[in-house]
């Protein structure tokens, strides 16, 4: 396994590189520390993760870690467009667990991104990941996501970034930025829980597993920071008292043109990645707001210090990214609705009525198609609409057109509102099997899932994802219930 530092990346300009070179890199200053990484070599990015168990504390608040390589959260993967993973996962929890590789738009079959792959407890099993030549590169993410646990496993630390580097050469000032990462983390508590301290209010909001993050700025400078949402339900609005962001990429990809903004609101699994320019000498709050839906609470996660010497830089000018594809100009193959609903006081979620089931396939799509999907939200609660294997684009939100800007791979649907999304099913990385969910993990947890299956239909049926592993599995340990779902819930009976 290499581990990498959080480099300083050096200007081209030779006036940026003197005046950059004095700088202490990211990783010593005070109060700050990218998560570990492992970069891939040569085209291969080859390690082993090992999940195990583990009590943690964060200010004296309890978490019943599972982590992966005893890291919460886990590993940063670095890789290129065009190379492969190979993942060892070791399970030494009491529990199953696999893996996904959120953003990725690769093949969801076999030892793939497969969520239907189910790694029971003392088993090991070899994931093998293409990341595809034109994968835009950005931020993006990995998590466990057994059906049923997901909330509890992400909550537990098995998540970590994945950066797939090239992002950077889209910024022309951006060879010479020093880079932070931020992870944002969750954990929720009951509010009457004697083991955690009060002004937590319920919820434990981390970055890169820390409660406190000081990040250090030189007055005039550029600093790119990425920030993945990495929580199982939390909604972070993120402001960084008398500083704006300047939003480059959203889930992984460049914007066509960059936004300015003072929050950055990231959804469970969204994330951004931004331009900071540094204010004048001092420190500055970065505030998490309106954690809880309804709630006006505001909790400090941490302070920038913008301080020392003067630093000259080449203004950071972010030209527009005009070669995306704006998805309203290809014909529209199909129309679809997508409609989520709950029964909150039984904690039962539900797309088009049903919850999940092992070995349903809700919608069939064959490859080449493009469609228009309006997902509905029937109900007050927030809920987050995502798909793996590709991105899409929001045409509307609550039928007002929305201008296009680039592709989201997860989205808001406000409550009792509408999104309106176009989702290009044209790669063939994607035949096969996979899911689109509500990424608020305990609403997908307790049935907001659904399965897809992409065929090509010159090809005949396509193989089936691996469904019988979990199912097999699942039935053999399970008596009468799956995290508090009857059986029949889930398809298991
Ligand atoms: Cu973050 Cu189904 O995924
Ligand atoms: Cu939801």
């Amino acid at each position: 396994m290499t581990r990498r530092p959080s480099k300083l990346r050096r200007a081209l300009s030779a006036a940026a590189v003197l005046a950059v070179a004095a700088l202490p890199i990211a990783a010593s200053a005070a109060g700050w520390t990218d998560p570990p990484a492992i970069v891939s070599r040569d085209g291969i990015l080859d390690t082993t993760m090992v999940l195990a168990p583990r009590a943690l504390s964060f200010d004296g608040a309890p978490l019943d870690a599972e982590l992966i390589n005893g890291l919460y959260p886990g590993p940063v993967l670095r890789v290129r467009p065009g190379d492969t993973m190979r993942i060892q996962l070791v399970n030494h929890l009491a529990e199953p667990a696999n893996l996904h590789f959120h953003g990725i738009q690769t093949s969801p079959l076999g030892n793939s991104d497969n969520i239907l792959v189910v790694v029971p407890p003392g088993e090991s099993f070899r994931y093998e990941i293409r990341i595809p030549e034109d994968q835009p590169p950005g931020l993006y993410w990995y998590h466990a996501h057994i059906h049923g646990l997901a909330t509890r496993q992400v909550t537990g630390g098995l998540s970590g970034a994945l950066v797939v580097e090239g992002l950077e050469k889209t910024l022309p000032a951006a060879p010479g930025l020093t880079e932070r990462l931020f992870v944002l983390k969750d954990a929720e508590y009951e509010d009457d829980d004697p083991r955690v301290p009060a002004d937590l209010h319920g919820v434990l909001q981390t970055i890169n597993g820390q409660t406190r993050v000081e990040p250090a700025m030189r007055p005039g400078e550029t600093q790119f920071w990425r920030f993945s949402n990495q929580s199982a339900n939390l909604y972070f609005h993120l402001t960084l008292r008398g500083h704006r962001f300047r939003v480059v990429a959203e889930d992984g990809v460049r914007l066509r043109q960059p936004r300015e903004t003072e929050t950055l609101d990231l959804g469970p699994a969204s994330r951004m990645e931004a331009l900071v320019d540094a204010g004048a000498p001092g420190d500055y709050d970065l505030v998490s707001d309106k954690v809880l839906t309804g709630d006006a609470m505001s909790r400090v996660l941490g302070s920038l210090h913008v301080g020392g010497e003067t630093i000259v830089m080449p203004p950071a000018t972010v030209p527009p990214a005009w070669s995306l594809e704006d998805l309203r100009q290809r014909t529209i193959t199909a129309r679809r609705t997508v409609v989520f609903t709950e029964d909150d006081a039984a904690e039962i979620y539900r797309i088009d009525g049903k919850v999940f089931a092992h070995g349903r396939i809700d919608t069939r799509v064959p490859l080449g198609s493009t469609e228009e999907w309006t997902i509905k939200n029937d109900t007050d609660d927030m809920h987050v609409f995502h798909i793996h294997q590709l991105a899409f684009q929001v045409v509307a939100i609550n039928g007002e057109p929305r201008p296009f800007n680039g592709y989201l791979d997860n989205v808001r649907v406000p409550e009792r509102g509408t999104v309106t999304l176009l989702l290009p099913f044209t790669r063939r990385e994607m035949i096969g099997t996979f899911v689109y969910h509500c990424h608020v993990l305990k609403h997908e947890d307790k049935g907001m899932m659904a399965a897809i299956q992409v065929y090509d239909p010159a090809a005949g049926p396509p193989p089936d994802g691996g469904l019988d592993t979990p199912l097999r599995w699942l039935r053999r340990r399970l008596a009468a219930a799956w995290n508090g779902l009857p059986l029949e819930y889930c398809g298991l009976r």
